[in-house]
């Protein structure tokens, strides 16, 4: 391989390289069989795109808006946790690299920086992603730090009352630190049966019957807006716009909680339908290529957010290369839109790409 990574696939194994086994599994693997793992991607690959050709393309805007927010392309960085076990300077690096390429980060709860550290590094764009936890006075304050913090956004995930069953980090045994953001706050019942702590930390300290009508209460204790992730189905779309969320994230976690359930591109159109442009919706999960990108908001995306190769570009050159993931994709997305006859955001259009379910011509 050359020493200069060119795709996100190669910073995939540069991280591989670089990182201790245990911790290289902890950021690449999925849940159980990791079906959806591979479908994530695979599904990306079943779906081809309608070019149109000469078009005026000598210049190429890739700018959008997000909540409000104009950023430099239609690329987001997903909240993923424990960013030092990638780079010692964690989610710092990340913010760097966001700020760097003026795009909007998500920061994890579960991050190994806390939310104030992150806020004083750089002037990037902040969302702040959120577990409920059984103490909701801790949540409470959490939600209070963000908001005063600078935080624009409560991203809300919804697919992990229970943590998945990620049997790599299970076999590796692997240990996580406490978290910081909530350090000497929260009492976690340590059960070490053999495998990993993720499973007890996780679940002696989510609120596993948190549901829609506790949306109320989350907002009634923030004046940020609640982006609702991890949302698969055309009838919990719906839901997401009735309880007022401000934004649907579709996502199944990166594939880390329920094995065999669809991949998130191909269930996008169906989100989108159903939530009949009343909110923005987003989409993670398997983006690795511009094409990738370019496919997600040709059915409807406004944006899509990554989550590993971020990491993968953390773990192989730090803040650098989270840079270069996100420059790469960039450039990716600008040359697919070129190609396509597409001179802005805007122009891809459904017409854009074939899937498996329109009438072949
Ligand atoms: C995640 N993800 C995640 N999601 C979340 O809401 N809170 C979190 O703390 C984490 N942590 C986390 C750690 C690691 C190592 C990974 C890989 C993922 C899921 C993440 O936000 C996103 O949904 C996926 O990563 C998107 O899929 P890709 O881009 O990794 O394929």
């Amino acid at each position: 391989m050359a020493a200069e990574p060119v795709n996100v696939d190669e910073f995939r194994e540069l991280a591989r390289q670089a990182l201790p086994k245990m911790y290289y599994d902890f950021f690449h693997g999925g849940a159980e069989d990791q079906y959806t793992l591979r479908e994530n991607e695979e599904a990306f690959h079943r779906i081809t795109i309608q070019p149109r050709v000469l078009l005026d393309v000598s210049s190429i805007d890739l700018s959008t808006t997000v909540l409000g927010y104009d950023i430099s392309m239609p690329v987001m960085i997903a909240p993923t946790s424990r960013h030092k076990l990638a780079n010692p300077a964690g989610e710092i690096a990340t913010a760097r690299a966001a700020s760097a390429c003026n795009t909007i980060m998500v920061l994890s709860l579960s991050s190994t920086c806390t939310l104030e550290e992150v806020t004083a590094c750089c002037d990037a764009v902040r969302f702040f992603q959120l577990y409920v936890y059984k103490r909701r006075d801790i949540t409470a304050k959490l939600v209070q730090r963000a908001e005063s913090n600078g935080y624009k956004a409560i991203v809300l995930t919804g697919d992990s009352p229970r943590h998945g069953r990620r049997e790599a980090d299970i076999k590796n045994k692997i240990i996580i630190p406490e978290l910081k953001n909530v350090e000497g706050l929260l009492t976690t019942k340590f059960v070490n049966g053999g495998g990993s702590n993720l499973d007890s930390l996780a679940n002696s300290t989510r609120d596993p019957s948190f549901s829609w009508e506790d949306i109320g209460w989350l907002k009634s204790i923030t004046k940020l807006p609640i982006l609702i992730k991890g949302i698969l189905t055309r009838e919990d779309a719906i839901k997401a716009v009735e309880v007022g969320a401000a934004g649907i994230i579709v996502s199944n976690h990166g594939a880390r909680q329920l094995d065999y359930c669809p991949a998130t591109i191909s269930v996008l159109e169906e989100v989108v339908h159903a939530v009949g442009g009343k909110v923005p919706v987003f989409l993670d999960g398997g983006v690795r290529r511009g094409t990738d990108i370019f496919k997600a908001l040709a059915l409807g995306a406004q944006a899509v957010l990554v989550g590993r190769p971020v990491m993968y570009g953390l773990a192989a050159k730090g803040e650098s290369g989270v840079r270069r993931v996100l420059e790469m994709l960039k450039n990716e997305l600008e040359l697919t839109m070129a190609l396509a006859g597409c001179s802005s955001v805007k122009d891809i259009s459904r017409s854009h790409v074939r899937t498996k379910h329109d009438r072949q011509l």
